[in-house]
């Protein structure tokens, strides 16, 4: 934890290195637009609204970086937000580490958002920093789940598949983003807990392989993540609410 003689730094790191193939074919899924501007944008926006981070990294695809960093040029922050890009990885994972490479010593609280949830409010934002600066060294925003959720025995695309067991729901929650980390103990987790296949599909679960405590705050509705073709419909209709009603960009 950071001494007390200097103010607390917050960072975000935005993993944008996906391909997105659930969404169907085209471009990367950060660089679709939504509302006219790019998902990325809000993205890294949402990030920005909040008066404690001070910088966004951006992980652009592998091949991308220079596109992604005229694309956001086109759309500047204007603000005290500092904003640096650098390439991605093959697996979320590894975009994420490559992002954490890059802070300065002095951040404190690091926030990892995807940029698949464009419409983060600022007040969950808000809420896991404050929960990491009251010194929960992981927190997740998160929702109670609506559907109940199986357990199967995955099989090929089309073939039944066989259930094994239906946790109870009242114990489920389904997280979302931006997830919280005191620095040290993220960078602990990316160096030491060795994940195989796709990689870990979320920052807060290295952080419990390491055996360290992960906290849960209230997520919201509209930090739902887009990735099949209806949540664009949502996003879109969240939006259009939201520049109706409160001069939303
Ligand atoms: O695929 P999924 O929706 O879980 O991806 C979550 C986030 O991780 C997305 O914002 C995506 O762009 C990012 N990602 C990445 N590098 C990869 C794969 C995914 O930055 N190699």
């Amino acid at each position: 934890m950071p001494d007390s003689s200097r103010p607390i730094r917050t960072a975000a790191v935005i993993p944008a290195a996906g391909r997105g193939v659930r969404l169907g074919p085209g471009a990367p899924k950060a660089l679709r637009a939504l509302g006219g501007t790019p998902m990325l944008v809000h993205a890294v926006r949402a990030m920005a609204a909040s008066r404690a981070v001070s910088l966004v990294v951006v992980v652009a695809p592998p091949d991308g970086a220079p596109e992604v960093r005229s694309l956001l040029d086109e759309h500047p922050l204007g603000g005290r937000t500092e904003l640096v890009v650098v390439p991605g990885g093959e697996t979320r994972q590894d975009s994420v580490r490559r992002g954490l490479a890059v802070l300065p010593d002095d951040t404190d609280v690091v926030l990892v958002h995807d940029a698949a949830r464009p419409l983060v409010p600022v007040d969950t934002v808000d809420a896991v920093i404050a929960a990491v600066r009251a010194g929960a060294p992981a927190v997740v925003p998160a929702l109670p789940l609506a559907d109940t959720v199986k357990q199967v025995e995955p099989r090929s695309p089309g073939e039944p598949e066989p259930v094994t067991g239906t946790p109870e729901r009242a114990l489920l929650r389904a997280v979302q983003t931006p997830q919280g980390f005191d620095r040290e103990t993220l960078l602990k987790a990316h160096e030491t807990v060795a994940v195989e296949g796709e990689g870990a599909t979320d920052d807060a679960g290295l952080v419990e392989r390491l055996g360290a405590p992960v906290v849960v705050v209230p997520g919201h509705e509209e930090a739902f993540k887009v990735t099949r073709p209806l949540d664009l419909v949502l996003a879109e209709a969240v939006l259009a609410r939201r520049r109706a009603t409160d001069g939303y960009v």
